[in-house]
């Protein structure tokens, strides 16, 4: 019985993916090599440094600490400014009135994002009220696959994992959430979310 519901924001709440892979992409142009969009499903739902790292393996580049520190922030910068134009359209379908349905019925409900750009997303898609706690990238030390998120998310609603459902795209962060002692509900295509206790295309599956 779920008391407690924890969303992922990037690919359930709002489709950020795309951005980040632009960002990404002109970084690795700017490198000299190509990046696709198969490229960039490794890094969803992985951290900023753990995204770059990995971007850096594909391009076949090494980089020392300053300038790597340089790539990530030069990165953001580019991603920060395309959100900046985020509009509250752009919340994924059925993902706002998912969310009240359940505050409806007394389910309390926390984000858990590996982003540190988390609360200003929130606040240009004008949702921040829905949200009984945050946990994001500024608030974790380990990232997806790891469950520490999660469990920070259900324990900032004073709620035990087992009784709180995650609902999540990315596959490490389906894995989260099942490490976490928590049901997860997979937001994608059913092969890649293969772990998840059910997968669904979108939230607006879920709306009653
Ligand atoms: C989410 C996205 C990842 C992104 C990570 C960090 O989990 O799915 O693609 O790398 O957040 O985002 P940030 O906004 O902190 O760079
Ligand atoms: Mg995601």
């Amino acid at each position: 019985n779920m008391k407690g519901a924890i969303f992922d924001l990037d690919g359930v709440i709002v489709d950020t993916a795309k951005y980040h892979f632009l960002a990404w992409k002109s970084l690795a142009n700017q490198l000299g090599f190509e990046f696709t969009e198969t490229d960039n499903e490794r890094l969803k739902g992985v951290s900023r440094v753990e995204s770059l790292r990995i971007l850096l393996e594909i391009g076949g580049i090494e980089a020392d600490e300053r300038t790597f520190n340089e790539m990530a922030e030069s990165k953001n910068k580019e991603y920060v400014a395309s959100i900046a134009q985020l509009q509250p359209e752009e919340i994924l379908p059925g993902a706002k009135t998912y969310l009240q349905q359940l505050r409806s019925q007394g389910i309390k409900i926390a984000l858990g994002s590996a982003s540190k750009n988390a609360e200003f997303i929130l606040s240009k898609l004008e949702i921040a009220d829905l949200f009984d706690a945050v946990i994001d990238g500024n608030k974790v030390a380990k990232a997806k696959p790891d469950p520490e998120v999660f469990i920070s998310a259900s324990s900032a609603l004073g709620l035990d994992p087992k009784d709180c459902v995650v609902f999540e795209d990315a596959e490490a962060g389906v894995q989260a959430g099942k490490a976490s002692g928590s049901k997860v509900v997979g937001i994608g295509s059913p092969e890649i979310l293969s772990e998840a206790d059910l997968v669904v295309p979108g939230l607006a599956a879920l709306v009653k």
